[in-house]
């Protein structure tokens, strides 16, 4: 990964944060956040809202790269249209690429990848609409986790203990775009491991207060404990080589967030991968960071550094 000392070799950047998706509010925070550590660092840097407004700037000449910092699909930034369109025109941007945000996109594809590679990953059944969801629950067995396979924020995800609850479970999940996935909940620690160019953050150890790490827990609740690093020793170092694997499996590049379940039995089990995971006050990727001895305004630099993906 290339390292920069002068803030001027970045060039003026543009700092794309907000768009259309549902994810809107909480990429305008992280961007708001981001754009104020590079300014601190001496970095020529400019908020845009919106892939529109950024591509019509970047025609017009007036940046030398981008730091993305949108979160969703449906062109919401995440997921490798965006990433498309940089790459027409020449343009560098932080982050994964076209395919490993449009595969980290789907988490039924990507556990397809994962299994296919023999990396652990939850049992699991891909359900397109008007599947048989009583069938694919008998193959799975309860408890079972519902949730759309392309959303995030934990929004349409239930954990499912009883067949009764199913239906309730599938109906909720219908809410949001695309297919859904049904897979082997597993009772146990939820964990999650940033990734920064080819370095490994310390994983971190969520303990939300109520079920599970809900829409509620990740942003609203005060509440939820974080312990970095969640593990020790050889269990801390095998979750991070694994989360790794995971990352590169999928063709992801620069930085994200990898979701990790641990069972009683000490097995970690992938989830899904974040390509670019929040950047609040509250999120997960700058808290490791810090664990790790790398500020705010460093992390941003860092991750700004992985645009110069050609010399990486
Ligand atoms: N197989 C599973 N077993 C246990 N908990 C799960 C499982 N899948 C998801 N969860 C819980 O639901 C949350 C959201 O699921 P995740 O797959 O990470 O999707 P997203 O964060 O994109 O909404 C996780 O953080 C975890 O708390
Ligand atoms: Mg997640």
């Amino acid at each position: 990964m290339r390292k920069i000392t002068d803030p001027a070799q970045f060039g003026r950047v543009a700092v794309v944060m907000g768009g259309s998706s549902a994810e809107r509010e909480v990429s305008l925070d992280s961007g708001r956040n981001v754009l104020a550590a590079l300014k601190a660092r001496g970095v020529d840097a400019h908020g845009i809202d919106g892939i529109p407004a950024l591509l019509d700037a970047l025609r017009a000449g007036h940046f030398a790269r981008v730091f993305n910092i949108l979160h969703g699909q449906h062109g919401g930034g995440e997921d490798g249209v965006l990433q498309g369109a940089l790459e027409s025109l020449h343009v560098p941007y932080t982050g994964s690429g076209v395919l490993g945000s449009a595969l980290s996109m789907d988490k039924t594809r990507s556990k397809r990848v994962w299994q296919s590679l023999g990396l652990p990953t939850p049992k699991f059944v891909a359900l397109p609409r008007g599947a048989d969801v009583h069938a694919a629950a008998k193959e799975i067995g309860f408890p079972l986790i519902v949730k759309p396979a392309c959303e995030g924020s934990s929004v349409g995800v239930t954990r499912v203990f009883e067949e009764k609850d199913l239906d309730a479970a599938v109906e909720l999940a219908q809410k949001y775009p695309g297919d859904l996935l049904m897979e082997t909940l597993i009772v146990g620690d939820e964990l999650t491991v940033g990734i920064l160019g080819r370095q490994v953050l310390p994983s971190i150890h969520i303990v939300p207060k109520g079920a599970f790490y809900d829409y509620n827990a990740k942003y609203i609740a005060e509440d939820t404990r974080y312990i970095c690093p969640g593990l020790e020793g050889e269990a801390e170092a095998s979750l991070r080589a694994l989360s790794l694997e995971a990352f590169d499996a999928l063709g992801c590049f620069g930085w994200g967030r990898v979701d990790v379940m641990r069972d009683r039995e000490g097995r970690n089990w992938l989830l899904e991968v974040n390509t670019a995971p929040g950047m609040t006050s509250h999120s997960l990727v700058p808290k490791a960071a810090a664990v790790a001895g790398i500020d705010y305004q460093e992390l941003c630099w860092r991750v700004l550094e992985t645009s110069f993906r050609e010399e990486q």
